[in-house]
């Protein structure tokens, strides 16, 4: 077996030109684990998915910051300083200091079976796991997005510690060809993991046995047994495999000390923690530095400008004297590194250089649209939008709300000179809604994907409704702010006039004519009623694919205006002349569109009470689109089905 995989290797390190040195090395064992089965049906005694661990080294160069580390897991600063006894704002740290990194276990089932096929006369890119037998494995899944340099076996075995190995992450990507990544594709990672079961302790802490460890010292090391650490895995603790370490509590990191299973000299270790002290400090003292420099900086010049500024106020007339953006004037340090920190946690922090090197200097070429650019950073594609001081607005509201029907704010950047804000998005493929159902050089959409769009947009509202304290109010639903993905998947785009809190009331009347509420229009009200009536407009053009607001000024939403009133056969026959041409060529979804254009009604009914709310649009939406599968089971795609 070892050498049939020791000879896989060798294939692979040609592949991959590997130095001789990193093939040597993997002869003295390799992980060849292709996963950790699972069982997580009801009466399993297993619980599946559950909050775990896994164990990980900072290393340098790379890994010595919990930025980076977070970056990788997904998770942020925070949640790997807390179980680890790491102070938070110190995020840079010696190498090979122990953390405790929170991962999501679930049960998965893959294609496959899991014996590695290691013929060795096979080529590496034909490794075929049998496509129908599925087992399920456990692990957490990592989203990673690759970058030029990358190989599954290189990540797995350095960024990921051999907390997976290159088999597994092969069978959870089926669709990446291993020997061709290309950069910006997206690889799910699998970590291993395991959840407990019911009688047994509180955590599993997913653990790579280091050449130096025995089971006595790594059971010492995490306030575990020997027996137990045996129970669960049996006797296998050859180097660089992965075991689970049952715990009833976390381990209480030492940071200072040496640890023992971590390292075994301790004054090179010493030597590196010193100078990861220097550099941390240094950083720190170069960010409080920069920060008071800004906020000097900026003082000196509101002092300036505070009479414009409050003039433009009144004139603007936003009642209340809400704090303006993250640099609002009379915002004081205190405050405002706290701001910035808060937002550190969760993103990256953009240098305005790496801006303009991604945009050629915010070239013309990269614009999307206004003063949305596009730009590869990394290698891979994002949106970066510029704006003023205020519309750091924008980045407070995203930083509470995380869900894949909203467009993903990947971090920021703030530039002290010309006093811009930039945030940072993923970058959605397809682009807007809007163009493709007005423009006509492209394809018709299918009343299938119509669907599919209009039910993703309303999961993704009734998250900002409902899952943000206090409620966020999006203000601008409109098809444009409405985004495509590569498979056509819809995410909300532009929270940038976007408001927390719920009921309030408005001087200052802003969104777009054509998909505003009358009651916002006429009495500045804000509530989540007005995100449904624009719902129930961007819901009119996908059944018609006309525009909100015609070229002569007349309102989409008024022309439907009883159309919905008479016999059954009135009814149909007002909706025929209305929908979009393509749709009506298409078979059996008449009834649904006759469904979904009875929601749209509902939501723009005048009194915004009598709307309905984003978990009844949900609601009605997912069973018409059920409905429409009954009916047309010849039309079913396999993406919409394990899309449900
Ligand atoms: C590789 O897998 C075989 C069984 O499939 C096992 O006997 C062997 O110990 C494994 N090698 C390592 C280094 O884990
Ligand atoms: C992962 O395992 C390989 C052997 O397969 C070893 O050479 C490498 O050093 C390990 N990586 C880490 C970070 O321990
Ligand atoms: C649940 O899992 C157990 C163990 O894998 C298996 O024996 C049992 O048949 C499964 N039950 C169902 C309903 O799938
Ligand atoms: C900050 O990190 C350094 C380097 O790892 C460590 O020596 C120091 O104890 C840490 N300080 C705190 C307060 O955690
Ligand atoms: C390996 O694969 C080749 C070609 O698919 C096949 O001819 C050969 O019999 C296989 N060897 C083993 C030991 O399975
Ligand atoms: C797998 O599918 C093929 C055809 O697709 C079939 O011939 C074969 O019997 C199947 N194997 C098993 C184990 O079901
Ligand atoms: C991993 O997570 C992503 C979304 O975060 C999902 O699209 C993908 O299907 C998941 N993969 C597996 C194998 O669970
Ligand atoms: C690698 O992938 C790219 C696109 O993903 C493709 O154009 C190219 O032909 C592939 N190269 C090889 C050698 O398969
Ligand atoms: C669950 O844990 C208990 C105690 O560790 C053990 O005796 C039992 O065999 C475990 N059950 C399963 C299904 O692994
Ligand atoms: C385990 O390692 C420790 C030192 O790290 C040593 O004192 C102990 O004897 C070792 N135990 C076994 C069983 O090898
Ligand atoms: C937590 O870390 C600090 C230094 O970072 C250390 O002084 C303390 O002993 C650690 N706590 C425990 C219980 O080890
Ligand atoms: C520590 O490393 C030094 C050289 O870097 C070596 O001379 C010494 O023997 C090592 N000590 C231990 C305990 O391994």
């Amino acid at each position: 077996m070892r050498t049939k995989h020791s000879l896989l290797l060798s294939l692979l390190s040609l592949l991959f030109f590997f130095l001789p040195h990193s093939h040597s090395q993997s002869q003295d064992g390799s992980p060849n684990t292709t996963g950790y089965t699972c069982s997580a049906n009801q009466s399993s005694v297993f619980t599946y998915p559950c909050q775990t661990y896994a164990f990980y080294r900072t290393r340098a160069p790379n890994f010595l910051d919990l930025g980076s580390i977070g970056d990788l897991f997904s998770v942020s600063r925070l949640q790997i300083a807390n179980p680890s006894n790491v102070t938070f704002p110190n995020t840079t740290l010696a190498p090979n200091q122990p953390l405790l990194v929170p991962i999501s276990c679930s049960c998965n089932s893959v294609a496959g079976n899991l014996t590695p096929n290691a013929n060795a006369s096979l080529s590496y890119n034909e490794f075929n796991p049998s496509p129908n037998t599925t087992t399920s494995i456990s692990y957490a899944n990592i989203t990673y997005t690759i970058v030029a340099g990358d190989t599954f076996f290189l990540l797995s075995t350095s960024s990921f510690q051999n907390l997976t190995t290159y088999y597994s992450v092969e069978i959870v990507n089926p669709d990446l060809v291993p020997t061709n990544l290309s950069i910006g594709a997206t690889a799910y990672f699998p970590v291993f993991c395991k959840c407990p079961n019911r009688t047994q302790s509180n955590f599993l802490i997913t653990y790579v046995i280091q050449p130096e460890d025995n089971i006595t010292s790594v059971a010492s090391f995490f306030g575990s047994s020997e027996n137990l650490i045996v129970e669960v895995n049996g006797n296998n603790f050859d180097p660089y495999t992965t075991i689970f370490i049952p715990v009833s509590k976390l381990p209480v990191l030492s940071q200072t000390s040496v640890v023992t299973p971590v390292s075994s000299n301790g004054t090179k270790e010493d030597k590196g923690k010193v100078i990861g002290l220097g550099i941390g400090l240094g950083i720190c003292g170069i960010l409080l530095g920069l920060l008071i420099g800004l906020w000097v900086y900026r003082e000196k010049k509101w002092k300036k400008r505070e009479l414009a500024r409050e003039r433009d106020e009144e004139k603007l007339g936003e009642k209340g004297g809400k704090v303006k953006g993250v640099f609002g004037k009379g915002v004081d340090l205190n405050l405002l590194a706290a701001d910035v920190s808060d937002c550190l946690d969760k993103y990256r922090v953009f240098g305005i250089e790496e801006l303009r090197a991604a945009t050629d200097g915010f070239d013309e070429k990269w614009v999307i649209h206004g003063s949305v650019y596009k730009g590869y950073i990394d290698g891979g594609l994002h949106a970066i939008k510029r704006m003023k001081w205020n519309a750091c607005e924008e980045l407070k509201i995203l930083q509470k709300v995380n869900h894949g029907n909203l467009v993903k704010l990947e971090g920021f950047c703030i530039d002290p000179e010309d006093a811009n804000c930039y945030l940072v998005y993923e970058y959605v493929e397809n682009g807007s809604l809007s163009s493709w159902l007005h423009d006509v050089k492209k394809d018709k959409l299918s009343w299938k994907t119509r669907l599919r769009i209009a039910i993703d947009v309303a999961n993704g509202l009734q998250y900002v409704h409902e899952h943000t304290r206090p409620r966020v109010v999006h203000k601008d639903i409109k098809s444009s702010n409405i985004l495509l993905d590569s498979s056509m998947r819809a995410k909300i785009a532009n929270f940038g006039l976007a408001k927390s809190g719920h009921n309030a009331i408005t001087m200052h009347i802003v969104g777009t004519q054509g998909y505003l509420a009358p009651e916002y229009i006429s009495d500045g009200v804000v509530s989540t009623k007005m995100d449904v009536f624009s719902f129930g407009v961007v819901l009119l053009e996908l059944v018609s694919g006309r525009e909100a607001i015609d070229g002569e000024g007349k309102l989409l939403w008024k022309s439907v205006e009883g159309i919905l009133e008479g016999t059954e056969e009135v009814k149909e026959t007002k909706v025929r002349g209305f929908m979009d041409g393509v749709l009506l060529r298409e078979t059996s979804s008449m009834e649904s569109v006759m469904n979904v254009m009875g929601l749209a009604v509902a939501c723009l009914h005048r009194d915004p009470s009598k709307r309905p709310s984003m978990v009844d649009i949900v609601y009605t939406l997912c069973k018409s689109d059920e409905l429409f599968f009954d009916v047309s089971e010849d039309g079913l795609s396999p993406r919409q089905v394990s899309a449900r």
